[in-house]
């Protein structure tokens, strides 16, 4: 917390006003733990190119060092503060239940839900280029809003069903201690590879990732992941892609107050760490777009 003090300059404030508020939210509701926020955001700094990589370290506060994953979890620490009560609703998308599909004019009223904050928030740093002054938007924010999202969209509970709350009143258990559905896909399956696995070192399935996107199972698809003409019909697939797999293999067979264990996570591990993987190669392809020095953009100029 103490490095993020020059960020934090508005916490009194905030703070207090959240402390007197009655406006409380499901508290579990947040998205890729910090881990997965991490390695989405560590993955996609090591793929930009020069001028997108200078442009981000410009973004950064100086404590950070330039790097991006110290502050990919900031909208999550921010979201309950009064000056930014207005993020809540960006971190996920509730879609009917049992539908198993996203439409964007049903699914995402007035834009308010993370497939309309990633198109926010790229649009914003896309007048980047345009210079210091004259700046509507405070580009820092922009990013890191946008490096969180990327994550939040391709946490496939993050686009669940409306009644609950993308698994987050799916009560259970994860092999011996309580758990929600929510929290299994935020953050106990990683924890679990991480344990089982990769002798509790992100680093270590870090390089697992990077290793199977670069020459290995994912190899072939990398193409196919980053291709993306319009942002959104991008932003469209993804959430798309996230309640199908949510369907799929997040709520299929589950029920409240069931144990899940090494069934369940065998099967859904290699999801979750595609869609980390997903998440991270397509945000290097956005920040690489808007602070690249090609003309063509995929994000028309608002
Ligand atoms: C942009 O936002 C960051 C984080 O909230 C803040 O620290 C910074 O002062 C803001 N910059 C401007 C120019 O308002
Ligand atoms: C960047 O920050 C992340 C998360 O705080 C940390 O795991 C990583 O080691 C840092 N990298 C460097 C080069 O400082
Ligand atoms: C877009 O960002 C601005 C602040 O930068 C905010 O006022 C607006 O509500 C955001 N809209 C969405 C859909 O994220
Ligand atoms: C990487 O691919 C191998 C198969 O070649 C698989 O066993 C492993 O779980 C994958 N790692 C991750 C993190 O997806
Ligand atoms: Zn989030």
């Amino acid at each position: 917390m103490a490095r993020l003090k020059g960020l934090m300059l508005s916490l009194p404030f905030g703070f207090v006003l959240f402390l007197c508020s009655t406006f409380s939210i499901v508290p579990g509701v947040i998205g890729w733990s910090k881990e997965g926020h991490e390695m989405t955001c560590l993955i996609a700094q090591a793929l930009l190119k020069p001028e997108a990589s200078e442009a981000v370290h410009h973004l950064l506060p100086p404590h950070v060092n330039g790097n991006l994953s110290a502050l990919c979890v900031w909208p999550d620490q921010i979201r309950h503060w009064y000056k930014y009560r207005w993020t809540s609703p960006l971190h996920f998308i509730d879609t009917p239940d049992e539908k198993c599909g996203f439409q964007y004019s049903r699914d995402c009223l007035e834009d308010m839900c993370v497939a309309g904050a990633i198109k926010n928030f790229t649009s914003q740093l896309s007048h980047y280029k345009e210079g210091t002054s004259d700046r509507r938007y405070n580009m820092t924010e922009a990013l890191l809003f946008l490096s969180h999202f990327m994550g939040d969209i391709h946490q496939p509970m993050h686009v669940g069903f409306t009644s609950d709350k993308g698994g987050n009143t799916i009560d259970l258990r994860w092999y011996r201690h309580k758990s929600n559905l929510h929290h299994v896909w935020d953050r106990e399956i990683i924890l679990t590879a991480l344990a089982d696995y990769y002798d509790k070192d992100v680093t270590l399935l870090l390089q697992d990732i990077e290793k199977n996107y670069t020459n290995g199972i994912w190899s072939d698809d990398v193409a196919s992941w980053e291709h993306c003409k319009d942002i959104s019909s991008c932003v469209n697939n993804w959430a798309k892609e996230s309640i199908q797999i949510a369907c799929k293999w997040g709520y299929e067979g589950v029920k409240s107050g069931m144990t899940l264990s090494e069934k369940y996570f065998d099967s859904r591990m290699p999801y979750v760490m595609k869609r980390i993987a997903q998440g991270g190669i397509r945000l290097a392809m956005i920040l690489n777009q808007v602070f690249g020095d090609s003309e063509e953009g995929f994000v028309a100029a608002t």
